[in-house]
């Protein structure tokens, strides 16, 4: 079994699609939601997060952005649970995104793309502690 981190991020939250989101990750028989907290990140959380990302031209933006209003952090099995999950979120660029993935229904551009979803059994690992302890 893989165990994988899933951020519902601040503008879904705004634009009450999140109900959307979690029905194509319950609907996915494969994946099984395990924990999901409600919570608003503070900068030094946020920073744990997304400290990887530090100096890259668009990480100001993030960080404003991840903590600008409530997310919902989601914890996802299965036994291909990480490649699944990417796969439902699709590109990061939504413009990019396949047909029918979250992304592609509900992105507005890259800085404002409604999920986060881990993308390796390490990031899972460490991102999970992150927000789950
Ligand atoms: P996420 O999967 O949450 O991981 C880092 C986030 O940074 C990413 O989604 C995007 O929202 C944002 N981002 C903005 N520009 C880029 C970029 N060029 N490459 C990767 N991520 C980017």
């Amino acid at each position: 079994m893989e165990t994988t981190l899933v951020l519902i991020k601040p503008d879904a939250v705004k634009r009450r699609v999140v109900a959307n989101i979690l029905d194509m990750f319950e609907s996915h028989t494969e994946l099984e939601i395990k924990q999901l907290k409600l919570m608003t990140l503070t900068f030094e959380k946020a920073y744990e997060h997304y400290g990887e990302h530090d100096g890259k031209p668009f990480f100001e933006d993030l960080m404003q952005f991840i903590t600008s209003g409530p997310l919902y952090a989601i914890e996802i099995i299965g036994e291909n649970a990480i490649a699944d999950v990417r796969r439902l979120c699709g590109a990061t660029n939504p413009l990019v995104a396949a047909p029918g993935t979250i992304r592609a229904r509900y992105a507005t551009s890259t800085n404002r793309n409604v999920v986060h979803s881990s993308d390796s059994i390490e990031s899972a690992q460490r991102e999970l502690k992150v927000f789950f302890g």
